[in-house]
């Protein structure tokens, strides 16, 4: 069965996931299929609150950066992290962002342009990455933020931010009631 996608507007997408502890086949075939959905919506990362999970997993299916158009998908980064902590953080940068959540809108956003971060696999071995940068390093940053309840609009000005949910409600006539 194909996962959905909960959009703006659900509240599953404002909690704060739970830890997970128990790394069982259930957490495997879901990992999977979120992988699929990345496949299947040209999604570079999937945070398990986006269908409705609140637990601490995402899975990110990144193209290699010289063919970012690529369908080959044994040349993507592809990875599942679980219980993910970014334990350092440098630099600024800013660029373009989008998320499965809050289709159509696209806006520039301000994230640390190096991160180490510790995490655990599908398997519960313990793995860190140091120094990503890159679009890595923001997908990182964008998903763990919806471990958070937190969304890429939040991190932008706020005017900016108003405008741009403004521009949801009159599109998909979604806001947050809750
Ligand atoms: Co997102």
């Amino acid at each position: 069965m194909e996962l959905e996608i909960k959009l703006y507007g659900d509240e599953v997408l404002r909690k704060k996931s739970d830890i997970i502890v128990d790394f069982n086949d259930d957490i495997k075939i879901l990992a999977n299929q979120m992988i699929e959905k990345c496949h299947k919506d040209y999604g570079v990362g999937l945070a398990a609150p986006q269908i409705g999970k609140s637990i601490r997993m995402f899975v990110l299916s990144i193209p290699p950066e010289d063919d970012l158009d690529s369908s080959d998908y044994n040349n993507f980064y592809e990875e599942v992290f679980i219980n993910p902590i970014i334990t350092q953080k440098k630099g600024k940068e800013k660029n373009e962002e989008g998320c499965l959540s809050i289709p159509g809108i696209y806006e520039v956003v301000e994230r640390y342009k190096y991160i180490n971060i510790e995490y655990q696999d599908i398997n519960g071995e313990k793995k860190e990455i140091d120094n990503a940068s890159g679009l890595l390093a923001r997908a990182m940053q964008h998903e763990i933020d919806h471990l958070d309840g937190i969304l890429f609009i939040d991190r932008l000005p706020v005017l900016k931010k108003s405008m741009v949910q403004k521009k949801i409600m009159k599109k998909f006539k979604r806001s947050e009631n809750f």
